[in-house]
């Protein structure tokens, strides 16, 4: 289990309500008369969900909410996960969906297509921490600053040929040859730009890095953070997980006996060729205030990097990248993370011991 076990409020904290006009103004720029829909499910408590209406009604815009069933096996699974056509059919009125329940979805892809724009507070899921993680790592940071530091970072990955992983005496590295940094600091506007920045954005920020396309990827890391895999806890290890990559496939799974006979035995069990398929996205973490949690925050923790696996094709889809290489693509996506390695771009030391060199 992951290490820190957030509040879970019974009541409205006041703060929540800073905290959702920020989402809904400085992040999404939600205007008057636009049509919002919130979809969310019993894992997010009903006073956070009704903050997120009353807000976006008190600025003018028509909001309503639709409450799914929780998706069988949680966020691991949301690539091969089905919707109610009434859902769909909502979701094509909106200008703004604020998503608490479906993360990657063919509806959600159509939608962007046609304008709609999606912000995503949970990252694309629920969570009973929801108001404790957003007000600690949104209302209670500079989420301006962190974006600009995002900006930076990604900068770095877009210039960036070569990445090298140190945890411990092990090495990873993946080739970034022609591949594009993106912030993924959670804005769908730019309010310095006064510009749109991107159709889909998930919370809270940062984590800046890059999508990786298939077969890149080689060595040993050290996972000491968290993974997440089947059903949807995300766990942290006892001892370091001992992951081997050649080629941008995962070949050999080490370190704690307990988490990699689970994590060897679910994946024999996929019968998903895909699921090996890896790292297909790489991404610092730079929020200052993001813990190791329950919540899908632990990918922000400042210092830590966090490596994706199995599907990519669909998130390229959401974000609306026409990608120049072959991605990979699996019924399930699942994630590493490792606390504080050692991270090299091109010879040069972007993090180490939980700081993050990038003010350039
Ligand atoms: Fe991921």
């Amino acid at each position: 289990m992951a290490a820190i076990t957030p509040d879970i409020s019974s009541r409205l904290r006041p703060e929540l309500i800073s905290v959702v006009r920020l989402i809904l103004v400085d992040v999404s720029n939600l205007q008057p008369g636009e049509k919002v829909l919130i979809i969310t499910d019993s894992r997010t408590p009903d006073h956070v969900v009704a903050v997120f209406q009353g807000v976006a009604q008190s600025l003018g815009a028509e909001a309503v909410r639709i409450e799914c069933r929780l998706p069988k096996g949680g966020a691991t699974y949301q690539p091969g996960s089905s919707w109610p056509s009434m859902l769909k059919a909502a979701a094509a009125e909106a200008n703004l969906i604020v998503d608490m329940a479906v993360g990657y979805a063919d509806f959600i892809i159509d939608g962007i297509s046609r304008g709609t724009r999606v912000i995503c507070p949970g990252d694309g899921i629920g969570s009973p921490f929801m108001e404790d993680t957003l007000i600690r790592t949104m209302l209670h940071a500079d989420i301006h600053a962190i974006r600009r530091h995002a900006d930076r970072i990604a900068a770095r990955f877009t210039a960036a040929k070569h990445c090298e992983i140190h945890t411990g005496k092990d090495v990873f590295t993946v080739d970034l040859t022609d591949v594009e940094g993106a912030a993924g600091d959670g804005f769908l506007w730019d309010a310095d730009k006064g510009a749109w920045k991107s159709p889909w954005a998930f919370l809270p920020p940062a984590q800046p890095g890059v999508l990786v396309p298939l077969g890149r990827g080689d060595g040993t890391v050290n996972v000491d953070g968290t993974l997440l895999y089947h059903p949807d806890y995300h766990e942290k290890p006892d001892s370091p997980l001992r992951l081997t990559f050649k080629r941008g496939r995962l070949t050999a799974i080490g370190g704690d006996p307990y988490l990699a006979a689970r994590l060897e035995n679910w994946l024999g069990a996929l019968g998903d060729d895909g699921a090996y398929n890896g790292p297909v996205h790489i991404n610092i973490g730079n929020n200052p205030n993001a813990l190791l949690t329950q919540s899908q925050e632990w990918e922000r923790v400042y210092g830590s990097i966090t490596c994706g696996m199995g599907d990519l094709s669909m998130l390229s889809r959401i974000l609306g990248k026409e990608m120049r290489h072959a991605l990979s693509r699996s019924s399930v996506h699942w994630d590493w993370t490792v606390l504080q390695p050692k991270i090299i771009l091109d010879g040069r030391v972007i993090a180490e011991k939980g700081r993050i060199f990038c003010d350039d």
